[in-house]
């Protein structure tokens, strides 16, 4: 998605700007550029990576030491020079970058050019500079509130103009927007790690609130001009934590990191005793907890697959009904809502615009809803009735991965809680399914030694065309996930199918030699699962098996195994799916990909 970065001080903007935006390049995009003031505003921007505006900024610097940035992910056009921003209106005066989409674009396109402003991109965003030029009354602020009251839709703003130029002027509504506040200078980010290198001290704008920085000062105000008196938020976490590391990659680097990503999501969420799970978090909205004949479970992608893991937990601990929806699909399916009727929406980001809209959607007619999410601060954390962070820390390479299982282990979590809350088990069962819990991180250690095998195995199945993943119950939940991690970096079309569907209609599709991925861990459907796996195997398909320690039937059914140590049956997904993440990583790899920003796709996706 989009990046934002600006700053105002005494050192070269155009270092500081470039940096901020290599800090966001993990959040996907097309184009990158930046305006500096230095007597006027002069703008420099291109199509492609960071790099290439590096070379052309080398060719022709930008001095001065105040100035906006931006990355571009392509709504409103194609990426294109002329449709990166910053935007420029046509007297050159204001800059502007922008996040979001304008919906009200075109009408207020159709005005200005009536009056004779001329454009130079199909983009929505670049309206707001001409806008601004066309109300321009002599005051900067004043101006950006006129033209904020014309304009609908998604933005964080940065403007900087020749008009005033000692100020950046931000405003936020639906798209985030931090302030970083340093000595002599002040920064303006998207996201905390454009800006986390000069400073730790931060503001997170609300919608509706603007920010006017100079090099001394950051005023705060909703965009009727009232000030607001903000706390500044101190940033924790380290930027080493979301650098590579040692590793080749941030996916690598993040699939390793899944067991200290357990530990940390358990901390302090489990009773001395080991026997109860204590989630303060949950402690308001205790009473719907236990009363609720519903719950809807709604996320996008990888957040969507965890969901699907945790209906089954859900359901079988807490004995709930529960749907799983994708959020795009659910505000416009008119859902029945009650004030029995719970909501969960997970979201690694916080930010993904079709989440958000189901949360509000969902809040309008009357749930409760609480939000699974790994951003503090973040927008859907913000907006919800209760929030249980995953703590995950930062993910930056696209592809999710231990946000996925952090998500696995704090729904186990609450699925837990709720069946205390709802008396559903016996104290025995849960202490059984906690201590479960507890051996994940170190189970999961054991599952990463295996990586040699998986990334042989990988790179076989690195050029075939298509591959199936089946699996029953809850290990068909899994199959999802990893069809989808394979599909997003490796770019090998696979299908996720639940084995006893195939024969009716996909075993068409098994001939000599089809690579499929069986999951066998769940021993209640185990006999059916193997049988389902003999029906692909007969029909000439190269079997890897992934199922629990110890089962000599499963290796003898099939071409190649992989094992995950034994644990109970709910939790498996949280093990069995590292391989197929190790898979995916893997045979990204063998094909050559970039396999932290595989094309297309962004991490954080803030449009619907
Ligand atoms: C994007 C990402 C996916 C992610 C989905 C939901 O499409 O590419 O990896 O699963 O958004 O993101 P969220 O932040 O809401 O979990």
């Amino acid at each position: 998605m989009c990046g934002i970065v600006g700053y105002i001080g005494d050192k070269q903007a155009q270092d500081v700007l470039i940096n901020g935006l290599k800090k966001l390049e993990y959040r996907g995009y097309d184009s990158a550029g930046l305006a500096v003031y230095n007597g006027s505003v002069k703008v420099n921007k291109a199509k492609g990576r960071i790099d290439q505006l590096e070379t052309l900024l080398s060719e022709s610097p930008l001095e001065g030491t105040m100035g906006i940035g931006h990355t571009r992910w392509a709504t409103h056009g194609q990426p294109s020079d002329e449709n990166s921003h910053p935007h420029l209106d046509q007297s050159g005066k204001f800059a502007v970058v922008h996040n979001g989409i304008i919906e009200n674009y075109l009408e207020i396109k159709e005005e200005l050019m009536a009056k004779g402003y001329q454009f130079s991109s199909e983009t929505d965003s670049e309206v707001i500079s001409h806008l601004l030029a066309d109300l321009y009354n002599g005051n900067l602020v004043a101006t950006v509130q006129e033209a904020v009251k014309k304009i609908k839709g998604a933005y964080a703003l940065a403007i900087i103009s020749e008009y005033d130029p000692g100020k950046i002027v931000t405003v936020r509504f639906d798209s985030p927007l931090v302030i970083g506040v340093g000595e002599g200078e002040n920064f303006v980010g998207s996201d905390i790690p454009a800006i986390l290198e000069h400073t730790r001290n931060v503001y997170i704008l609300e919608n509706n609130e603007m920010a006017v920085l100079t090099r001394d000062s950051v005023e705060i105000m909703t965009v009727d001009g009232s000030i607001v008196a903000k706390d500044v938020f101190r940033v924790e976490w380290d930027m080493v934590q979301a650098e590579k590391g040692g590793y080749e990659h941030f996916l690598i680097k993040e699939i390793h990191e899944q067991p200290r990503a357990f530990r940390d999501t358990l901390a302090s969420r489990i009773s001395e005793d080991g026997r109860r799970v204590v989630l303060k978090e949950l402690e308001q909205g205790r009473d719907l907890l236990k009363e609720a004949d519903k719950i809807f479970i709604v996320a996008c992608g990888t957040s969507y697959h965890a969901g699907i893991v945790a209906k089954y937990a859900m359901e079988q601990l807490a004995r709930v009904p529960v749907e799983v929806d994708v959020a795009s699909e659910f505000r416009y399916r008119n859902p029945i809502i009650t004030d029995r009727t719970l909501v969960i929406v997970i979201s690694q980001s916080g930010e993904t615009a079709d989440t958000l809209a189901a949360l509000r959607e969902s809040k309008k007619q009357g749930a409760r809803v609480l939000a699974i999410t790994n951003v503090v601060g973040s927008s859907v954390a913000r907006e919800a009735d209760d929030v249980i962070y995953t703590w995950a820390g930062p993910e930056v390479s696209v592809a999710s991965t231990k946000a996925y299982t952090s998500q696995l282990v704090a729904l186990y979590l609450t699925a837990l809680y709720t069946a205390q809350v709802r008396e559903t088990h016996s104290e025995d069962e849960i202490a059984d399914l906690i201590s479960g819990l507890q051996q994940l991180p170190e189970q999961a250690e054991a599952i990463l030694e295996q990586k040699g095998q998986i990334k042989a195995y990988a790179e076989k199945i690195s050029s075939h065309p298509s591959l199936f993943f089946i699996g029953r119950g809850i290990d068909y939940a899994v199959c999802m996930e990893g069809s989808l991690k394979l599909k997003e970096i490796s770019y090998i079309h696979s299908e996720a199918y639940p084995a006893g569907e195939l024969k009716h209609g996909t075993l068409a599709l098994i001939e000599e030699g089809v690579p499929v991925v069986a999951i066998a861990t769940q021993p209640e459907i185990y006999e059916k699962t193997i049988s389902n796996i003999v029906e692909v195997k007969t029909r000439g398909a190269h079997v890897l098996g992934v199922g629990t320690e110890g089962d000599r039937e499963l290796e003898k059914s099939v071409d190649e195994t992989v094992f995950v140590p034994k644990t109970h049956p709910l939790l498996a997904p949280a093990l069995s799916v590292i391989p197929l993440q190790l898979l995916a990583y893997y045979a990204s790899v063998a094909r050559g990909n970039d396999v932290d920003k595989p094309r297309n796709l962004a991490k954080s996706v803030t449009v619907e």
